[in-house]
């Protein structure tokens, strides 16, 4: 397996498994800004679901296969599963920030070392993250 093939894995990993902590959040959320998170967590899993479908899809175009179960993604996550169901909004925002800093950090690192477009690839998703957290660090403030 390559380097590539391993980093675009993990990545697939990453965001499938965020996707679902937005869907659960998305489901959760509770309080007097239920209306505004609810659809702000359906924005941003929306983003995730198309991310994921393009990861996969350059891996095609690379020749490479992505990984495809629940299972491996668990295995492979940078982020862990969001086990619980009833965070404060608050806290579901915090959390989101620490993840997607998280995989903003860990691209970053993977950048080095892959072929130009593919680094771009990682790059314009390390883009999308930071605009994420711009929007999800002013609703904290
Ligand atoms: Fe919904």
């Amino acid at each position: 397996m390559t380097n590539t093939h391993t980093i675009l894995n993990t990545v697939l990993a990453s965001e499938h498994i965020l996707y679902q902590t937005l869907r659960n959040y998305h489901w959760n959320v509770e309080g007097r800004e239920f209306l505004e998170l609810h659809e702000f967590f359906e924005t941003l899993y929306t983003k995730e679901l198309e991310l994921v479908d393009e990861i996969a899809e350059r891996m095609r175009a690379l020749d490479l296969r992505p990984d495809s179960t629940f299972k491996l993604y668990i295995e492979k996550s940078l982020l862990a599963e969001e086990e619980q169901t009833s965070l404060e909004s608050r806290k579901m925002l915090e959390n989101l920030v620490s993840s997607y800093s998280l995989l903003v950090e860990k691209y970053t690192s993977f950048l080095d070392g892959l072929d130009p477009v593919t680094e771009g690839f990682i790059a314009e998703i390390i883009e999308g993250h930071q605009k994420n957290l711009w929007m999800i660090k002013s609703l904290l403030k």
